[in-house]
């Protein structure tokens, strides 16, 4: 069940879109797709089929629900300002009731286990309840994200509710953007940005309550503030400790808090009826879309808004794009129908969309990762369409390979998905997997993340608060010991730690930079050839993700050419990075060149920033900014400082091999080398599609890797023993 049908479907685009042109441009009756297609969607046609009637009649009379909503009074909206309507709406929230028990079992007790329903007010409300009880005369109050885009949106809607500017006294600092000031007091944050705040501030002094929220996420980052701030709150008796959750498996949080009392904030739920389909789904994306299009276009749209799952942005931007053909083709006979994505990396400024309310006779369509599972609360959902997947991380303690994979989910997480659409009224939800799936194939709950991913920055991160015995450290579900090793291994590999475990210089330069440690360790190594201010901005490009190439449906052809232009010289996916920001810097920034060139400015615009702060991080290493452009060979070097973990050698069937830990692995199609193959490379990434690919893949001499880490390479590694074996002419000479 592993795949990522956003892949599959850029591979044959139009397949699908084909088959509904032709359906639309015929006569004004509302079936899903072609008889052949309405075949393959048999098993999810379970929406509403009694309706089928109402949408005929709705179609052919052409029903205009936008005149509904001129009936929508001005004055009734404005008897009330919009602050005024915060703070009743405050008072309506689940947790209000609770207010004063809550506080005083707070002032009681030091460490607190906290659990409520998503949408109960525990975000929002917890630290205002705090503040205006006095608790922030004596230091901050911070409180804990696992997402970035919940921490900037809780904080924003937190600043509105206290009425003043988001940034003053309340703010957000995720990574590579601080939005607080000396003003600030409640102070939002992802839980890897408290975790970085320990480097500075190792007792915390300067926080009088931390709330370490959406605890049930077990991301890496809480699991290990869980240790820390377990272990500070002996020696700071007046820090109280909050540990939120969003289910009702607290005791085992209570229990490692040493039987820390639990307070439970009882949830107003409605009754939610599931579905599920007959069959397995064949492309759930597909399904997802269908569904949605059919509760629209059957249910009333003041009715509720949806809500879809889906795995990421790539997913969601093929949805939101399906979506708008789809609807374009109906036109006016159907309410209007607002698409609203949300994702990690979705800019600011849309993301406050999908909290505005839905206008009267339209519907919201929200297509979200797993981040609307818990950390978000959107109103008026009525309808949760849930795939049941995921994308994971998954690591290999053994090859130190990590990967994100589209994986199903568990049943806890099936279960809070559902719940999203009972809470303001009864809710529906789809779920686009048979009955049999649920209750037999999907675990019940969800693997923590320290047991599934790479340690090697929270390891450097340890090491660097003098955290030596980590085979030790008070964990609350250890991590397996094999991928602790693995993670010593690799940064001693790197330099940053010595033979005995102990940090090096290398090591806690490496540990200033908020930024995986191999991309620390390019980094830091390009100090020694002398060209950090190109290795900083491919850092930077690297660290936006796959979100820098823009390329239209209708505009494919001009977008692969643009793209093809960085890539001149077959220089490789890294340097064409660095070439697309230099040549957009050397434009002094333009949003027109990016335009011309099918680049995200957005995209860029972030790049500028963390490259700006990657700058000062230099600065206080102490590594010059030096420029090196013209020499390619050892730009690529201080790559392979940092990555010649990550080196493969091409096989004769054109498939690659990773040198250490032997796999099998494929340049990725997006890759300016996918045509060129060449022998030797290093990826920055691997993704697991329809094949294990590289991804962002520079080509590399082998003699380098000798030369770089030669306690990690023997010459024999190196020796291309395949091209020893081919007849003299053939292929290329390994030392060129
Ligand atoms: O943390 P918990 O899930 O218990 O709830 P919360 O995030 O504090 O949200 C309480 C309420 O605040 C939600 O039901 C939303 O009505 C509102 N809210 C919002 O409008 N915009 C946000 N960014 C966050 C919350
Ligand atoms: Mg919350």
């Amino acid at each position: 069940r592993y795949r990522d049908p956003a892949a599959e479907e850029k591979m044959n685009p139009f397949a699908e879109q084909e088959a509904w042109e032709e359906h639309q441009i015929g006569k004004a009756t509302l079936k899903f797709g072609s008889k052949d297609k309405k075949q393959k969607h048999d098993n999810y046609e379970f929406v509403f089929e009694d309706q089928i009637e109402f949408i005929k009649a709705a179609v052919m009379d052409g029903v205009n629900v936008e005149q509904e909503s001129s009936k929508q009074s001005p004055e009734a909206s404005l008897a009330k300002t919009a602050f005024e309507k915060l703070q009743s709406d405050r008072k309506t929230l689940p947790i209000y009731s609770y207010r004063e028990e809550l506080l005083k079992a707070i002032n009681e007790h030091q460490v607190l286990v906290i659990v409520g329903e998503t949408g109960s007010g525990k975000t929002t409300q917890i630290p205002q309840y705090l503040h205006e009880a006095g608790y922030t005369e004596r230091g901050k109050i911070g409180c804990t994200q696992p997402r970035r885009v919940a921490a900037m949106s809780v904080a924003a809607r937190v600043s509105q509710e206290m009425g003043v500017k988001l940034g003053h006294e309340v703010g957000y600092s995720i990574r590579f953007e601080d939005c607080t000031s000396e003003k600030t007091i409640l102070k939002y944050m992802t839980d890897g940005m408290l975790l970085r705040e320990f480097l500075g501030e190792p007792d915390l002094a300067s926080y009088s309550v931390v709330m370490v929220d959406e605890a049930h996420e077990r991301t890496l980052s809480t699991d290990i503030l869980f240790g820390l701030v377990k272990d500070i709150a002996r020696f700071r008796p007046d820090l109280k400790l909050l540990i939120s959750s969003a289910t009702l498996d607290a005791e085992k949080f209570s229990d490692y808090f040493d039987s820390a009392p639990i307070f439970k904030i009882p949830g107003r739920r409605f009754p939610v009826e599931i579905h599920y389909t007959k069959a397995p789904e064949a492309d759930y994306l597909d399904a997802a879309i269908v569904t949605a299009l059919q509760i629209h276009v059957t249910q009333p749209p003041g009715d509720g808004d949806i809500l879809v799952f889906l795995t990421g942005q790539e997913e969601i931007e093929t949805a939101e794009e399906t979506l708008k053909h789809r609807t374009r083709g109906l036109g006016t006979k159907i309410a209007e129908l607002l698409i609203c994505p949300i994702y990690a990396n979705l800019p600011t400024e849309l993301q406050a969309k999908i909290f505005e309310p839905t206008p009267e006779g339209a519907r919201k369509v929200v297509l979200a990762t797993n981040i609307a599972e818990t950390s978000l609360t959107i109103d008026g959902i009525k309808y949760v369409i849930d795939p049941g997947f995921s994308k994971m991380k998954s690591y290999n303690p053994r090859t130190g390979m990590e990967s994100l994979l589209v994986t199903p989910i568990s049943k806890a997480s099936a279960n809070q998905r559902a719940g999203r659409s009972g809470r303001t009224g009864p809710g529906k939800c789809f779920r686009l997997y048979t009955a049999y799936n649920y209750y037999n194939d999907l675990d019940d709950n969800t693997v923590p993340e320290i047991q599934r991913t790479n340690l090697a920055h929270v390891v450097l991160a340890l090491k660097s608060l003098g955290i030596n015995d980590l085979l030790n450290f008070d964990f609350m579900d250890p991590p397996p010991s094999e991928a602790l090793l693995k993670a010593l291994e690799l940064l001693y590999a790197l330099s940053a730690l010595n033979k005995h475990g102990e940090l090096t210089k290398v090591g806690r330069r490496m540990a200033e930079f908020p930024l995986d440690p191999m991309l620390s360790k390019m980094i830091v190594a390009s100090d020694k050839y002398q060209c950090s201010d190109e290795v900083i901005s491919i850092a930077a490009m690297l660290s936006i993700g796959n979100s820098i190439f823009y390329r239209p449906k209708d505009k494919q052809v001009h977008a692969d050419n643009a793209r093809l232009n960085f890539h001149m010289g077959n220089v490789g996916d890294h340097i064409a990075l660095l070439k697309v920001y230099s040549s957009w810097k050397e434009t002094n920034f333009s949003t027109q060149w990016c335009y011309e060139n099918y680049i995200q400015v957005r995209s860029m615009k972030r790049a500028r920033d963390i490259r700006d702060q990657l700058e000062g991080l230099l600065e206080r290493v102490e590594i010059e900014l030096t420029s090196n452009a013209n020499d390619l060979d050892v730009i690529k070097k201080a790559i392979t400082s940092g990555f010649f973990p990550h080196s493969a050698k091409l096989q004769k069937n054109g498939s690659y091999r990773t040198v250490k830990h032997p796999q099998t692995v494929h340049i990725h199609p997006s890759s300016g080398l996918a045509q060129l193959l060449p022998r030797w490379v290093i990826y920055h990434e691997l993704v697991l599609t329809t094949k294990e690919y590289m991804r962002q893949v520079t080509e590399l001499k082998p003699e380098w890797l000798v030369e770089i880490a030669p306690h990690y390479y023997q010459l024999k590694d190196v020796e291309d023993l395949a091209s020893k074996k081919m007849p003299r002419g053939e292929g290329r000479a390994v030392k060129d």
